[in-house]
C-alpha cells in the first residue's frame, strides 16, 4: 500500500518569536497538500540541542526519514526551506541520496529546491520582498536587505547575483550578507555614493532570528543599524523572516509541488 508525506526541512530557530515563521509555513502546506502527513527536520544540531535543553524535541532529516519509514511511509517529497543550495542544501541532498541506497528507506524519495532555483525565481523573490516595504517609503529612500552569505565561495556568487537582481529592479535597494563577499562595508560605500539619508532594513532569512535580532538590528556598535546611523543615515528595520511572508513561502511550496509531481505513485 502506497503512503505519502512531506519532510519539511530548514536549519531551525531557537528564538520562541521567529517560530511564527514555521507555524506560517506548516499552515500553507496544509493548504496546499490537505490531508497529506507533513514532518519537520533540522539541519542545525546546534540549535537542536538548544531546542532540547528548552524541552523541545526535534529530528534530524536522517531521524525523521527513518521514523517515517519506520511508519510506513512508501513515498516522500522532502523541501528545502533553505534559501540557497549552498552548505546546508547540499548536507541534505547527502541525506536524501543515502536514503535511496540499499537497503532503500522508500519506494521513492525527492527533494525540492531551495528558495533561489533561477534568475527567474530570484527576480520574482526580490519583487516580493520589496512589496513588503512599507508604502510610506520614498523615492530617495533605500532598502538594505541582509542576507545570510556563506564561506563556500561558489554558493556566496548566489547573494552577488541576487544583489544585482534586486538592484536592477530597484536602484536604491542594495542586498549585503553577514558572511561572505558582499559585506556593510561594500553597501555602506555605495549608500553613500547615493547619498542615502533614510533606509529601511530587511533581513533576508527565512526567520527573523540571531542574525536579524543582532546582527542587523542590535544596539551593539557592529550591528549594520548603528554601522548606518553613525553615518547619519536613519534606520526602519522589518523584524520578518522571508517565511512570514506568503507570497515567498508560495516560492517554496511551487517547488515542493514540482517535489510532490516527481513522486511516482498509482494514483
Ligand atoms: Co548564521
Amino acid at each position: 500500500m502506497e503512503k505519502k508525506a512531506i519532510l519539511l526541512v530548514t536549519f531551525g530557530t531557537s528564538k520562541p518569536e521567529a517560530k511564527k515563521a514555521f507555524e506560517n509555513i506548516e499552515k500553507l502546506t496544509r493548504e496546499r497538500f490537505p490531508d497529506t502527513e507533513i514532518r519537520w527536520g533540522f539541519t542545525s544540531n546546534m540549535i537542536r540541542k538548544k531546542l532540547l535543553k528548552q524541552g523541545e524535541v526535534t529530528y534530524s532529516p536522517q531521524m525523521a526519514l527513518a521514523k517515517l519509514s519506520e511508519d510506513g511511509f512508501t513515498h516522500v517529497a522532502v523541501q528545502s526551506l533553505h534559501t540557497i543550495n549552498g552548505v546546508e542544501f547540499d548536507k541534505l541532498q547527502a541525506v536524501v541520496t543515502k536514503a535511496t541506497t540499499h537497503p532503500a528507506l522508500f519506494s521513492q524519495i525527492t527533494l525540492g529546491d531551495p528558495l533561489l532555483s533561477s534568475h527567474v525565481t530570484t527576480e520574482q523573490v526580490m519583487h516580493h520582498l520589496l512589496a513588503e516595504i512599507p508604502a510610506e517609503r520614498s523615492a530617495d529612500d533605500a532598502v538594505i536587505v541582509m542576507g545570510h552569505g556563506t564561506e563556500h565561495h561558489f554558493a556566496d556568487l548566489i547573494y552577488t547575483a541576487t544583489a544585482a537582481i534586486l538592484n536592477g529592479i530597484d536602484p536604491r535597494a542594495y542586498l549585503g550578507t553577514v558572511e561572505g563577499y558582499n559585506t556593510i562595508d561594500r553597501i555602506l560605500e555605495k549608500c553613500k555614493k547615493d547619498q542615502i539619508k533614510k533606509a529601511y532594513l530587511i533581513p533576508f532569512m527565512s526567520v527573523a532570528g540571531d542574525h536579524a535580532q543582532n546582527d542587523l538590528a542590535g544596539d551593539d556598535d557592529d550591528s549594520w543599524k548603528s554601522i548606518l546611523q553613525s553615518e547619519g543615515i536613519e534606520c526602519s528595520v522589518i523584524m520578518k523572516g522571508t517565511a512570514e511572508f506568503d507570497s515567498i513561502v508560495g516560492v517554496w511550496l511551487d517547488h515542493l509541488e514540482t517535489a510532490w509531481n516527481e513522486l511516482n505513485t498509482a494514483e
